[in-house]
Protein backbone atom coordinates (compact mmCIF):
# COMPACT_ATOMS: atom_id res chain seq x y z
CA UNK A 1 0.00 0.00 0.00
CA UNK A 2 1.61 3.35 -1.00
CA UNK A 3 0.13 6.87 -1.31
CA UNK A 4 0.52 8.27 -4.87
CA UNK A 5 0.37 11.62 -5.90
CA UNK A 6 -1.09 11.64 -9.69
CA UNK A 7 -0.15 15.11 -11.30
CA UNK A 8 -1.51 14.79 -14.71
CA UNK A 9 0.03 17.56 -16.80
CA UNK A 10 -1.87 16.75 -20.43
CA UNK A 11 -4.03 19.13 -21.97
CA UNK A 12 -6.12 17.07 -23.74
CA UNK A 13 -8.36 15.95 -20.87
CA UNK A 14 -10.29 12.84 -21.25
CA UNK A 15 -8.27 11.81 -24.39
CA UNK A 16 -4.91 11.95 -23.29
CA UNK A 17 -3.40 8.69 -23.58
CA UNK A 18 -0.60 9.15 -21.56
CA UNK A 19 -3.40 10.34 -18.67
CA UNK A 20 -4.89 6.67 -18.62
CA UNK A 21 -1.67 5.16 -19.01
CA UNK A 22 -0.20 7.12 -15.89
CA UNK A 23 -3.90 6.34 -14.13
CA UNK A 24 -3.61 2.33 -14.58
CA UNK A 25 0.04 3.21 -13.42
CA UNK A 26 -1.30 5.01 -10.10
CA UNK A 27 -4.16 2.25 -10.00
CA UNK A 28 -1.02 -0.45 -9.41
CA UNK A 29 1.24 1.53 -7.44
CA UNK A 30 -1.36 2.34 -4.77
CA UNK A 31 -2.51 -1.16 -4.37
CA UNK A 32 -5.14 -0.13 -2.36
CA UNK A 33 -3.67 2.85 -0.54
CA UNK A 34 -4.49 6.54 -1.62
CA UNK A 35 -3.97 8.12 -4.99
CA UNK A 36 -4.24 12.07 -4.88
CA UNK A 37 -5.15 13.27 -8.24
CA UNK A 38 -3.69 16.41 -9.50
CA UNK A 39 -5.42 17.71 -12.52
CA UNK A 40 -3.56 20.56 -14.22
CA UNK A 41 -5.80 21.31 -17.02
CA UNK A 42 -9.24 21.15 -14.74
CA UNK A 43 -7.63 22.99 -12.25
CA UNK A 44 -4.65 25.08 -13.44
CA UNK A 45 -2.41 27.02 -11.38
CA UNK A 46 -1.29 30.52 -12.13
CA UNK A 47 1.70 31.09 -14.10
CA UNK A 48 3.99 32.23 -11.06
CA UNK A 49 4.88 36.59 -11.67
CA UNK A 50 6.07 38.96 -9.76
CA UNK A 51 4.41 38.42 -6.24
CA UNK A 52 5.90 34.99 -6.33
CA UNK A 53 9.67 35.75 -7.48
CA UNK A 54 9.60 38.70 -5.08
CA UNK A 55 8.13 36.96 -1.59
CA UNK A 56 10.30 33.69 -2.51
CA UNK A 57 13.23 35.98 -0.73
CA UNK A 58 11.04 37.43 1.71
CA UNK A 59 10.64 36.40 5.41
CA UNK A 60 6.79 35.50 5.63
CA UNK A 61 5.91 38.71 8.27
CA UNK A 62 7.41 41.04 5.35
CA UNK A 63 4.92 39.75 2.67
CA UNK A 64 2.35 41.75 1.01
CA UNK A 65 -1.45 40.07 1.22
CA UNK A 66 -1.06 39.16 -2.49
CA UNK A 67 2.96 37.82 -2.23
CA UNK A 68 1.44 35.70 0.72
CA UNK A 69 -1.45 34.27 -1.81
CA UNK A 70 1.24 33.38 -4.05
CA UNK A 71 3.41 31.27 -1.75
CA UNK A 72 -0.03 30.07 -0.03
CA UNK A 73 -1.00 28.44 -3.42
CA UNK A 74 2.74 26.64 -4.64
CA UNK A 75 2.81 25.77 -0.22
CA UNK A 76 -0.62 23.72 -1.20
CA UNK A 77 1.20 22.18 -4.37
CA UNK A 78 4.93 21.55 -2.32
CA UNK A 79 2.76 20.19 0.98
CA UNK A 80 0.63 17.44 -1.91
CA UNK A 81 4.54 16.25 -3.24
CA UNK A 82 5.89 15.67 0.10
CA UNK A 83 2.74 14.05 1.62
CA UNK A 84 3.33 11.28 -1.28
CA UNK A 85 5.64 8.27 -0.80
CA UNK A 86 5.85 8.10 -4.90
CA UNK A 87 4.78 11.00 -7.72
CA UNK A 88 3.16 9.95 -10.94
CA UNK A 89 3.37 12.56 -13.85
CA UNK A 90 1.94 12.12 -16.90
CA UNK A 91 2.26 14.69 -20.06
CA UNK A 92 2.32 14.93 -24.04
CA UNK A 93 4.34 16.41 -26.00
CA UNK A 94 3.79 20.09 -27.06
CA UNK A 95 6.34 21.32 -28.88
CA UNK A 96 9.10 18.78 -28.55
CA UNK A 97 8.67 19.65 -25.02
CA UNK A 98 6.04 19.27 -21.48
CA UNK A 99 2.74 21.10 -21.43
CA UNK A 100 3.04 24.45 -19.90
CA UNK A 101 0.74 23.42 -17.05
CA UNK A 102 2.99 21.19 -16.00
CA UNK A 103 5.77 23.85 -16.29
CA UNK A 104 3.61 26.14 -14.29
CA UNK A 105 3.23 22.84 -11.52
CA UNK A 106 7.13 22.42 -11.58
CA UNK A 107 7.92 26.59 -10.72
CA UNK A 108 5.50 25.99 -8.04
CA UNK A 109 6.75 22.82 -6.58
CA UNK A 110 10.58 24.04 -7.07
CA UNK A 111 11.54 25.91 -4.00
CA UNK A 112 14.55 26.77 -2.30
CA UNK A 113 13.94 25.73 1.66
CA UNK A 114 11.05 23.43 1.04
CA UNK A 115 12.22 21.04 -1.83
CA UNK A 116 16.24 22.18 -2.57
CA UNK A 117 18.70 24.32 -0.55
CA UNK A 118 21.73 25.54 -1.58
CA UNK A 119 24.61 24.50 0.39
CA UNK A 120 28.40 25.10 0.40
CA UNK A 121 28.95 22.27 -1.87
CA UNK A 122 25.74 23.29 -4.26
CA UNK A 123 22.03 22.74 -4.00
CA UNK A 124 20.88 19.81 -2.14
CA UNK A 125 17.71 18.18 -3.29
CA UNK A 126 15.52 17.85 -0.10
CA UNK A 127 12.69 15.90 -1.45
CA UNK A 128 14.13 12.31 -0.25
CA UNK A 129 13.06 8.78 -0.51
CA UNK A 130 10.35 8.81 -2.87
CA UNK A 131 10.03 7.40 -6.54
CA UNK A 132 9.06 9.38 -9.48
CA UNK A 133 7.10 7.77 -12.76
CA UNK A 134 6.81 9.68 -15.75
CA UNK A 135 4.00 8.87 -18.64
CA UNK A 136 5.09 10.64 -21.93
CA UNK A 137 2.95 10.78 -25.15
CA UNK A 138 3.90 11.70 -28.48
CA UNK A 139 3.09 12.29 -31.93
CA UNK A 140 6.37 11.26 -33.21
CA UNK A 141 9.19 9.13 -31.82
CA UNK A 142 11.85 10.71 -29.65
CA UNK A 143 13.33 8.03 -27.59
CA UNK A 144 15.38 6.97 -30.41
CA UNK A 145 15.91 8.06 -34.34
CA UNK A 146 16.59 11.41 -35.85
CA UNK A 147 14.10 13.14 -33.70
CA UNK A 148 16.05 12.21 -30.33
CA UNK A 149 17.86 15.42 -30.31
CA UNK A 150 14.11 17.37 -30.14
CA UNK A 151 13.33 15.86 -26.86
CA UNK A 152 13.20 18.25 -24.44
CA UNK A 153 10.68 16.56 -22.13
CA UNK A 154 12.15 13.76 -20.94
CA UNK A 155 16.05 15.43 -20.03
CA UNK A 156 14.34 17.98 -18.59
CA UNK A 157 11.91 16.22 -16.07
CA UNK A 158 14.62 13.75 -14.87
CA UNK A 159 16.80 17.14 -14.27
CA UNK A 160 14.21 18.86 -12.57
CA UNK A 161 13.31 15.67 -10.00
CA UNK A 162 17.06 15.10 -9.54
CA UNK A 163 17.74 18.71 -8.61
CA UNK A 164 14.49 17.86 -5.73
CA UNK A 165 16.34 14.93 -5.05
CA UNK A 166 14.02 12.28 -6.72
CA UNK A 167 16.83 10.05 -8.61
CA UNK A 168 14.41 6.74 -8.68
CA UNK A 169 12.75 7.76 -11.99
CA UNK A 170 11.17 5.10 -14.12
CA UNK A 171 9.68 6.72 -17.96
CA UNK A 172 6.92 5.03 -19.91
CA UNK A 173 6.78 6.68 -23.51
CA UNK A 174 3.47 6.87 -25.59
CA UNK A 175 4.86 7.25 -28.66
CA UNK A 176 4.08 7.47 -32.32
CA UNK A 177 0.05 8.38 -31.49
CA UNK A 178 -0.10 10.57 -34.81
CA UNK A 179 1.30 7.81 -36.88
CA UNK A 180 -2.12 6.08 -37.52
CA UNK A 181 -4.79 4.40 -35.25
CA UNK A 182 -2.79 1.21 -35.95
CA UNK A 183 0.58 2.53 -34.41
CA UNK A 184 -1.33 4.55 -31.82
CA UNK A 185 -3.12 1.42 -30.22
CA UNK A 186 0.23 -0.87 -30.37
CA UNK A 187 2.07 2.10 -28.21
CA UNK A 188 -0.89 2.68 -25.71
CA UNK A 189 -0.99 -1.27 -25.18
CA UNK A 190 2.60 -1.62 -24.85
CA UNK A 191 2.39 1.47 -22.77
CA UNK A 192 -0.32 0.05 -20.26
CA UNK A 193 2.03 -3.67 -20.62
CA UNK A 194 4.78 -1.61 -18.93
CA UNK A 195 2.84 0.12 -16.80
CA UNK A 196 1.34 -2.93 -15.24
CA UNK A 197 5.09 -4.47 -14.93
CA UNK A 198 6.65 -1.46 -13.44
CA UNK A 199 3.63 -1.65 -10.79
CA UNK A 200 4.13 -5.39 -10.32
CA UNK A 201 7.81 -4.51 -9.49
CA UNK A 202 7.46 -1.91 -7.10
C1 LIG B 1 -0.53 21.99 -29.42
C2 LIG B 1 0.07 20.63 -29.63
C3 LIG B 1 1.44 20.54 -29.89
C4 LIG B 1 2.01 19.29 -30.10
N1 LIG B 1 3.36 19.19 -30.30
C5 LIG B 1 3.92 17.97 -30.50
C6 LIG B 1 5.33 17.82 -30.68
O1 LIG B 1 6.10 18.77 -30.63
N2 LIG B 1 5.81 16.59 -30.95
C7 LIG B 1 5.01 15.48 -31.02
O2 LIG B 1 5.49 14.38 -31.23
N3 LIG B 1 3.67 15.58 -30.79
C8 LIG B 1 3.12 16.79 -30.54
N4 LIG B 1 1.77 16.89 -30.32
C9 LIG B 1 0.97 15.65 -30.29
C10 LIG B 1 0.76 15.17 -28.85
O3 LIG B 1 1.98 15.00 -28.18
C11 LIG B 1 -0.01 13.86 -28.85
O4 LIG B 1 -1.33 14.12 -29.28
C12 LIG B 1 -0.05 13.18 -27.50
O5 LIG B 1 -0.94 12.08 -27.57
C13 LIG B 1 -0.50 14.15 -26.41
O6 LIG B 1 -0.48 13.48 -25.17
P1 LIG B 1 -1.85 13.17 -24.43
O7 LIG B 1 -2.63 12.23 -25.33
O8 LIG B 1 -1.47 12.54 -23.15
O9 LIG B 1 -2.53 14.48 -24.27
C14 LIG B 1 1.20 18.12 -30.09
C15 LIG B 1 -0.17 18.24 -29.81
C16 LIG B 1 -0.72 19.48 -29.56
C17 LIG B 1 -2.20 19.56 -29.24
Amino acid sequence: MSSILLVRGSTRGNDSVSGKVAKALAEGLAAGGTIVERDLVATPLPHIGTDFSSAIRLASEDRTPAQAEAIAISDKEVDELLAADTLVISSGFVNFGITSILKSWIDHIARAGRTFRYTENGPEGLVQGKKAYIVLASGGVYSSGPAAALDFAEPYLRSVLGFIGIKDVQVIRVEGIAMGPEAAEKAIAGALAQASELAKAA
